[in-house]
């Protein structure tokens, strides 16, 4: 699926350009980069090892700048909002999921996922009804009080999966959610990635090394030499 229909992109990077200064030298990752990506795909991301993969999430996060160009996500110009306002637009617009899902051991699964909703004004009694909502979504229903250092990978990033829509974000941003799983969960996670794609409408955006998660994507871009490569449409 491309935006061949005239809504644009909800996506819509154009000329990008992103270095890092290592030492005295600037070594550049992107010097012109354009994607765009409509509302609703699931996107894989392919590309070596330091060919800028997670640069460009963070970007797409708003965790990172860029140093030129225009990053606009659902119209709105994120290159061009301050670091608050970037964390505020993705608090309400974006859940990300991590290789090593980020959960705080100290905390209860239920504890990790509620964390996002603490910065929205809802009730206590609100927040538990939602992040029961999502925990069963993801099939850990009745586990709210288990501490994830005591759960597998694979529930771990449910965990971390039911944390990125309990504030039901519009897009999903993941740097290798299965990097981590042996291929029975991984494939799990997979099919509630697609799940979540298909059936509640998230924009997904995956980072993977994995071709059989890229499989389960409507979209596969090839990163390399700081530009994409399109690699296979599905039908
Ligand atoms: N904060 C930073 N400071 C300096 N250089 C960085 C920084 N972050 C990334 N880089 C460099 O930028 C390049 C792209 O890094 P990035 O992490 O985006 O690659 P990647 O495609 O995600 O790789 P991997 O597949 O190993 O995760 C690499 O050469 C890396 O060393
Ligand atoms: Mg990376």
């Amino acid at each position: 699926m491309t935006d061949t229909n005239d809504q644009p992109p909800y996506i819509d990077l154009k000329g990008i350009r992103k270095g890092y200064r290592i030492g005295a030298e600037m070594v550049s990752i992107f010097s012109s980069l354009d994607l765009a990506i409509a509302g609703g795909e699931f996107v894989a991301i392919m590309g070596p090892s330091g060919s800028g993969k997670s640069t460009l999430l963070n970007m797409l996060a708003g965790i990172d700048g860029p140093d030129g160009g225009q990053l606009r996500i659902g119209g709105k110009r994120l290159d061009q909002m301050g670091e608050s306002a970037r964390s505020a637009w993705r608090a309400h617009n974006m859940g990300i999921v991590f290789q090593f899902y980020n959960l705080l051991p100290m905390l209860t699964a239920a504890e990790n996922v509620e964390l996002p909703l603490l910065l929205k004004p809802l009730s206590a009694r609100e927040r538990r009804i939602r992040t029961e909502k999502v925990l069963d979504l993801v099939g850990l229903a009745g586990r709210e009080k288990q501490y994830p250092t005591l759960m597998s990978g694979g529930q771990q990033q449910r965990v971390g999966i039911a944390r990125a829509i309990v504030s039901d974000p519009g897009l999903l941003l993941c740097d290798e959610p299965t990097g981590d799983l042996d291929r029975k969960s991984a494939d799990e996670i997979l099919a509630m990635l697609g799940f979540l794609n298909k059936e509640m409408g998230k924009t997904i955006v995956m980072v993977t090394h994995d071709p059989q998660a890229a499989r389960h994507a409507s979209r596969t871009l090839h990163l390399d030499k700081g530009e994409f490569v399109e690699e296979r449409s599905a039908a």
